[in-house]
């Protein structure tokens, strides 16, 4: 028996930021997260499942995976063979439609892409749903992939009610955001290691608990509201808390660089030139800045001046999972 199907999905940024989790197993988080899925970053992952197969195998971008990566992705075919009852190996391969060195994660994209072709491939019908909380289990972010636009995780508190949903597909807003390189190289401390070190150590973790849930509840009103001067400003709070977690945390550290800081510095400079843009930073140094299409032409310009050498793509909203077959 052969059994195959593909899937696309997008990557998405936290504008409120997932960071620390109450059950590392399960992968619920402390707190509540809040999304934009873009479209210019995606994966497509093909799963085959054949009786023939002696043991999975895992191509990125047509290459064959060993080590941890290899390992975490088989790790989340077990859970898929276990939902479907089944015990035939499969052969995954995935492209990610990431700009080669962009140095963006694509474990969300590539989470979601997998629990959309892998569950199908598997003889499962999922709901959106229920493909959100498999998705949760390869990489929390990944939850929020399986919806376009604007999407809510839902922290729950157990493995059923820890999911995400959309709060808005198509998006009405006009935002964009411009992904600014400045380093390229793979993040020495991953997301995993950092939020559970800044939740064990940093006094103001409880703080950022209560903060975030407040964050959140205001950023779904400026998006109701398509208010883009809140959802900046709350969103580069957001992420600057986030942050400080890690410097606060016992020993303390910062995925960011100097760069990093030059950039949000200009960020916020543009604003006194009366240019709304905002900045968010993810597991590492590289900056995403919120914009609007009106102003990213002069954004970029600006940014360009200031630093010849850094890679810039700008991306829109994207839409959720779909298959390709
Ligand atoms: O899903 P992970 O383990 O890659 O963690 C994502 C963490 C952040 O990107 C920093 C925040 C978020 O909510 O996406």
């Amino acid at each position: 028996m052969q059994s195959t199907s593909s899937a696309r999905a997008h990557t998405n940024i936290a504008l409120i930021k997932y960071w620390g989790k109450k059950n590392q197993e399960l992968i619920i988080p402390t707190t509540s997260s809040l999304s934009l899925t873009l479209d210019r970053f995606y994966t497509d992952t093909k799963v085959t499942f054949d009786d023939k197969l002696t043991a999975d195998t895992f191509y990125l971008n047509h290459q064959q995976m060993v080590g941890p990566i290899a390992d975490k992705t088989f790790a989340f075919l077990k859970l898929i063979r276990q939902q479907a009852q089944i015990d035939t190996f499969a052969t995954i391969e995935s492209i990610n439609h990431v700009p080669t060195a962009a140095g963006l994660a694509s474990s969300a994209s590539a989470f979601a892409a997998l629990a959309g072709a892998g569950s199908k491939a598997a003889g499962l019908t999922l709901t959106k749903q229920a493909l959100s909380r498999l998705a949760r289990r390869g990489s929390g972010s990944a939850a929020r992939s399986i919806f376009g636009g604007f999407s809510e995780w839902h922290a729950g508190d157990n493995d059923l009610n820890s999911f995400a949903h959309p709060i808005q597909e198509n998006v009405t807003m006009d935002i964009q955001m411009i992904t600014v390189v400045v380093d390229a190289h793979e993040k020495k401390i991953t997301s995993r290691m950092g939020m559970q070190h800044a939740l064990l150590t940093s006094p103001f973790y409880q703080t950022w608990v209560n903060e975030a849930a407040k964050d959140l509840v205001a950023m779904k009103a400026a998006i109701v509201s398509n208010d883009f001067k809140a959802l900046g400003t709350l969103a580069e709070n957001n992420a600057l808390q986030m942050h400080s977690l890690n410097l606060s945390a016992k020993p303390g550290f910062t995925y960011f660089n100097g760069s990093t800081l030059e950039i949000l510095d200009l960020v916020q400079n543009l604003r006194k030139q009366q240019i709304l843009a905002f900045a968010t930073m993810d597991a590492g140094p590289n900056v995403k800045i919120i914009a609007q299409s009106k102003d990213t032409a002069t954004i970029i310009d600006i940014l360009k001046q200031a630093f010849p050498h850094v890679q810039v793509e700008i991306a829109k909203p994207g839409h959720g999972l779909i298959y390709l077959d």
